[in-house]
């Protein structure tokens, strides 16, 4: 059995709709931001803390666990940056208990949900993994130092691992079933997608004044059902013993911008977006562009979804969410 926490998150949840067809799952999720109708049915579902030693307790001796995937994570950059006792806490700490409880219960094998921001702002065009790390805010410096007690326990205690840096998550499931509910919702496409549904008054795009060709920050966004697929073949490489202790970038390598990602909202969708230009958000770089040559050569994965799919599958989501 695999043990999915925050498996009633965005991306967990879509990792469990696809996995679901090959594994046996438990999800355990404390619900804080995630969704229990999002959850498989065919899932076990468990809510509790990947923070509370009792939690993890009754799970390991429950269920066979033979690895653990760990998608439970504060993930806002500004939130971090006012409030790090929140991102220390529940992303390293916790984590740290969980590694714990893990090892405890001789669970050797662990994929982790690693991110873009531990590479702050790069000097590169294209980021790959050997681009130094070096994280602006508490969130991103936050997962690098769970990446560092990986790499720590797997020569002290054996721990195969294998840590995934997702670049921009965004889209929905094919069904139309899940897809990204947040609140509140701070992301670009879920946002363009709210005002064209009359959802919210206008669109603001934070800063035209970037070092891009249109002034505007680019981005490499991510279907989040291609996530779920590289996350499949990193668990099974990490079974069959074939990988540990490798890091992975998830994205497109392709970049957008703030701009050109409102225009394909409304060419996909055909409504016209009301925009206004507005200040810089603090914190976020000019452009942040992966390749994802490494896990492609080691692993065979690419994305398969453009940015036209993910908007596609995420309108198709919007116009129907029912939490
Ligand atoms: N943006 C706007 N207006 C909005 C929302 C976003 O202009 O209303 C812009 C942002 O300034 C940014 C781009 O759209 O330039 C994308 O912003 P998102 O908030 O959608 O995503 P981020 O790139 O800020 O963050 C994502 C993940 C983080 C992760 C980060 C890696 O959500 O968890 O990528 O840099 F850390």
């Amino acid at each position: 059995m695999i043990l999915v926490v925050g498996g009633a998150g965005y991306i967990g949840s879509h990792l469990v709709k696809e996995l679901i067809k090959k594994e046996d799952i438990v999800v355990l999720d404390n619900l804080s931001t995630g969704h229990r109708e999002a959850v498989d049915s065919r899932a076990v579902f468990v809510k509790g803390d990947l923070g509370n030693e009792e939690d993890l307790q009754m799970v390991f001796r429950s269920y066979p666990i033979k690895a653990v995937m760990h998608f439970a994570a504060n993930s806002l950059v500004g939130e971090s940056v006012v409030d790090p006792l929140k991102y220390y806490q529940n992303n390293v700490a916790a984590t740290l208990t969980l590694l714990k409880m893990m090892m405890k219960f001789k669970v050797k094998n662990f994929i982790f949900s690693s991110t873009a921001a531990t590479y702050g702002i790069p000097s590169v065009e294209v980021i790959d993994e050997s681009t130094a790390t070096q994280p602006i805010n508490p969130y991103g410096h936050s997962k690098l130092m769970v990446e560092q007690i990986l790499a720590d326990f797997s020569k002290a205690y054996g721990l195969n691992y294998v840590v995934l840096r997702y670049f921009n998550a965004a889209g929905a499931h094919s069904s139309a079933v899940i897809g990204e509910s947040h609140d509140p919702e701070t992301h670009l496409i879920p946002i363009v997608l709210q005002q064209l549904l009359g959802e919210r008054e206008k669109v603001s795009v934070f800063g035209s004044d970037y070092d891009t060709p249109d002034g505007t920050c680019i981005r490499d966004y991510i279907h989040v059902t291609d996530l779920a697929t590289a996350h499949i073949l990193a668990l099974e490489a990490l079974l069959l013993g074939k990988k540990s202790a490798e890091i992975y970038n998830l994205g497109n390598g392709l970049g957008f911008s703030v701009k050109e990602v409102i225009e394909t909202c409304e060419k996909v969708t055909g409504v016209k977006a009301n925009v206004e230009i507005a200040d810089r958000r603090p914190g976020d770089p000019a452009r942040l562009v992966a390749t994802s040559e490494k896990i492609y050569t080691q692993l065979g994965w690419k994305a398969d979804r453009n940015l036209e799919q993910i908007i596609a599958d995420a309108w198709k989501w919007h116009q129907n969410k029912k939490y």
